[in-house]
């Protein structure tokens, strides 16, 4: 019988998802939450009795029964708190983005190396059923060489979704608005799906149905090494929450998705029957996450992939290096809308 890792969590928003996972996970047991607000905690340990609870990060952290911790908290605090809990012994798994500046996510990638800890990022969406064919279509040539792509997440959030925890639509915290915290699944999707190195950036930005700092609409041209270009469209304030295109056309064909569920799959030489299975394969949830929060899914997957990342003594599926291509590519559209200029990627 293979040993169950002792898993924890610290912050209680969407860190619940990540609790449940592992409470359910038959190769983990959810050994402590830590939250700032004593109610969350309390219904965890309504649901868990045997969960213990903590107020205090720090002390969570001296539990050593405790092997990997889920972090969970406003973005801003990620490498923080990565970097405490990798150098108490802990692995860790990060939610996205693994934080809001390039310096701060290299930080974490330094720490990992240094203190031998896993660490891993969620990036859920790549998990999408619908991903792996569209990725598998670009890797193996069947789509033929790249040549453009047109992503666009057009979803909706009111105004209380940003004034609830004070941290959202924050430079500081959030690190930027509909891009940083919405999008970036899709920028990561993205750069993973053009596969190539992005060289340069061409954005503007705007704040058009909100009271915040940062930004709930930017547009941009992203150009790639490969000589592809993708425009990228990422919005809070598209009423009642459309869609997330994820549309990637080549040489060979052209494939369209919103977000889980295939809309198109047309390849030279590939009859209507090819496409009519791999739509009626691939047909998701939609726009299920353009709508409501706490409709994203795919978190039962990543917990347990990192749990089994420390079982098996392997590296989790997403990685330091591997997320910080979307904090990148997010930093340099706002420094392009800022400044006016095209960002050029070394
Ligand atoms: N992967 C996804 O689909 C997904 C979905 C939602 C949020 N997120 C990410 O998860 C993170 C949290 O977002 P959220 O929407 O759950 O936010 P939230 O505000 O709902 O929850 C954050 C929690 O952290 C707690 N917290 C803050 N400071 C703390 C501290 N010092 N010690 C302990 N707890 C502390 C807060 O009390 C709060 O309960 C963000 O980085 C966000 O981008 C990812």
């Amino acid at each position: 019988m293979k040993r169950k890792v002792g898993y924890a969590v610290v912050g209680l928003g969407v860190g619940k998802r990540h609790a449940e996972a592992a409470a359910k996970s038959e190769n983990a047991n959810l050994v402590a939450v830590c939250d700032l607000i004593q109610e969350k905690l309390d219904k965890i340990k309504e649901q868990y009795p045997e969960t213990l609870i903590y107020t205090d990060f720090d002390e969570m952290l001296k539990n050593p029964d405790i092997e990997a911790v889920s972090i969970a908290v406003p973005s801003g605090m990620h490498a923080d708190f990565a970097i405490k809990a990798m150098r108490a012994g802990k692995n860790v798994l990060i939610e996205k983005p693994i934080d809001i500046t390039v310096d701060a996510a290299l930080e974490i990638e330094k720490v990992r190396q240094e203190t031998g800890m896993k660490a891993g990022v969620v990036h859920q969406n790549r998990y999408n059923a619908d991903m792996t064919p569209m990725h598998n279509a670009v890797v193996n040539g069947k789509i033929g060489r790249v040549l453009f792509g047109d992503f666009a997440v057009k979803w909706y959030r009111t105004q209380e979704y940003y004034d609830n925890g004070g941290w959202r639509g924050t430079w500081n915290m959030d690190g930027g608005g509909s891009l940083m915290n919405q999008a970036v699944h899709t920028v990561d999707l993205m750069q993973w799906l053009m596969n190539s190195d992005v060289e340069s950036v061409t954005s503007q930005m705007a704040i058009y149905d909100h009271k915040i700092e940062t930004e709930d609409f930017t547009a941009s041209l992203i150009k790639f090494k490969s000589g592809a270009v993708a425009t990228f469209i990422s919005t809070t304030c598209a009423y009642p929450g459309i869609s997330t295109d994820i549309r990637v056309y080549g040489t060979e064909g052209s494939m369209e998705a919103d977000q889980d569920e295939l809309k198109l799959w047309k390849f030279k030489g590939a009859g209507e029957s090819e496409e009519k299975e791999m739509l009626d394969k691939y047909a998701g949830n939609g726009a299920a996450a353009a709508l409501d929060p706490t409709l994203c899914t795919g978190h039962t997957y990543v917990v347990e992939d990192m749990i089994n990342a420390v079982l098996e003594d392997r590296d989790p599926s997403i990685v330091p290096m591997e997320a910080i291509k979307s904090v990148r590519i997010v930093n340099a559209v706002y420094e392009s809308a800022r400044t006016g200029k095209t960002i050029y990627f070394e």
